[in-house]
């Protein structure tokens, strides 16, 4: 095998636990949880941490292993050996986001080709000019809550900041979300069709024809997306050139592959577009809403991040990029959130060729599902896993841990090409808010059952700070 280790050495994974199954429904009923299928997969790997790992029924039949132990974790985040997959609701979501980014397989031209034309435009220098776009957008979100002076519903709230952020930096599109009150059409739609795409692997097939009307609104759903998007494609390319924003549009628009001079397909910038739209603002607006969630509840921590920011910033204005990038603690409190709640609870990894995972032999091309939230709380590396505290980020703790215990931005080459974008724009927000309101002790935490979780029906009672 690719290690040197022999397969007879290995165990079977059928040596994995499996949960009772049922025909026709596989472990569907032992995977209920109010709050969701990550949670529910949470809790069964802590009965299993001897294993770190175990095995669910589809309703399809097809078994899936779920693994949630750092040691487990540290096989499958070696890249020489392993790789990211499509596997689960990244197979649907291709549906919409094509071969963009994210739902591309490791093995694209397409996937190449994009991440050697778009890696530039994260640089810090891009970064520094998506800024003004994060804090035009931040003024709209402080105004819509310094107005509110009482409730105000934070998750809607931040996915309005996240999305008009990233359209505005990456498209120069505007959604104006505060301007209404409802979620703006196009975030509902990309709602429906992201849990649509988790919702149809727990369905038992024998079920699909009573959701024909559900599965058609989902094709219309996806239309609207593309029609969108293509209108915003369609709109750059009327003006004319000299007159286009140095934004990710223009770039891949213009710029062509350093290796083959090719440029992108307008049907690749259509996936690209929407997997920047829908991967860069679910996460991040869920990112924010447990970290205010967490700061709510813990008023010590509060004013040490409000003192932290009072220092580094002062008590007016917005701060400059490089100032954001300065403010350790509120970096840290977002770190610590991630670890808590990763807003992308699991990722999927395959061996390149036969191999091993621990003590199981790891056959080529076999996903296994590796559970963030169960290895960021994983007890033989996170001391008090539950508790929240963001000086497990203070340098000298990152050091002592194995990396594989902390993934919520994904692994090697497959990670994440917005992290540093989401962790700039969450900073400047928390701070902000922070800086210019107080708020009242929410009460305890509770997830909604989506497939990036965020706290439910959280509502903050915010107020303007006392001088
Ligand atoms: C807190 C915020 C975010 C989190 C937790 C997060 C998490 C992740 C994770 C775990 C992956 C890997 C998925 C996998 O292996 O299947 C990923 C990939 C990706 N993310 Fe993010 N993300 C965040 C924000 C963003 C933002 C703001 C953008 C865009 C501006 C973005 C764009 C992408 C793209 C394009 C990929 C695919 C990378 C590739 O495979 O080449 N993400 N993200």
């Amino acid at each position: 095998m690719a290690d040197g280790t022999t397969t007879s050495a290995l165990r079977p994974l059928s040596d994995i636990p499996i949960l009772p199954k049922l025909p026709i429904i596989g472990s569907l009923p032992w995977l209920y949880h109010p709050e969701g299928f990550m949670p529910r997969m949470l809790e069964l790997i802590e009965q299993h941490r001897d294993v770190g790992a175990l095995r669910v029924e589809r309703p399809d039949g097809i078994i899936p292993i779920f693994v949630g132990n750092v040691s487990l974790a540290e096989d499958l985040v070696d890249e020489n050996r392993f790789e990211k997959v499509l596997d689960g609701p990244l197979v649907h979501i291709r549906d919409f986001a094509g071969d963009g980014l994210f739902t591309a397989h490791s093995d694209e031209d397409n996937w190449h080709k994009a991440n050697r034309i778009l890696a530039p435009g994260f640089s810090t220098a891009s970064l520094e000019r998506y800024y003004p776009a994060m804090t035009e957008t931040l003024e709209r979100l402080l105004e819509h809550w310094l107005r509110a002076n009482g409730p105000v519903d934070v998750v809607p709230d931040m996915t309005k900041l996240t999305l008009d952020t990233i359209s505005l930096a990456g498209f120069d599109h505007r959604f104006d979300s505060f301007e209404s009150t409802e979620l703006h059409p196009f975030l509902q739609a990309i709602a429906r069709t992201l849990q649509e795409s988790i919702d149809v692997l727990q369905r038992p097939l024998f079920v699909e024809p009573l959701f024909r009307k559900h599965r058609a609104r989902y094709q219309r759903d996806i239309e609207s997306l593309f029609c969108l998007v293509d209108d915003v494609i369609r709109e750059r390319k009327r003006l004319p050139e000299e007159k286009w924003p140095r934004d990710f549009l223009s770039l891949m628009l213009t710029v062509p592959d350093p290796k083959s001079g090719e440029k992108l397909s307008d049907k690749n910038i259509r996936y690209q577009i929407l997997t920047f739209l829908v991967a860069g603002h679910e996460t991040t607006a869920g990112l924010l809403s447990f970290a205010f969630h967490a700061l709510a509840r813990d008023r010590e921590l509060f004013l040490r991040v409000r003192r932290e920011v009072d220092e580094a910033v002062g008590r007016q204005g917005m701060p400059t990029m490089k100032q954001v990038l300065e403010l350790d603690l509120v970096r840290r409190v977002l770190h610590e959130s991630l670890r808590l709640w990763p807003t992308v609870p699991a990722v999927t990894r395959a061996a390149k060729e036969d191999t091993s995972m621990g003590p199981y032999v790891a056959p080529k091309g076999r996903p296994f599902g590796l559970l963030l939230n169960a290895i960021h709380r994983d007890p033989a590396v996170w001391k008090e896993p539950t508790r929240f505290d963001p000086d497990r980020f203070l340098p000298e703790a990152v050091k002592a841990r194995p990396a594989a215990a902390y993934k919520p931005f994904g692994i090697g080459k497959r990670a994440c090409t917005g992290k540093h974008f989401a962790l700039i724009e969450a900073s400047l927000c928390l701070a902000m808010v922070v800086r210019e309101m107080d708020f009242e002790d929410p009460g305890p935490l509770r997830l909604t059952p989506t497939i990036s979780p965020k706290p439910k029906g959280f509502r903050l009672r915010v107020r303007r700070r006392a001088a």
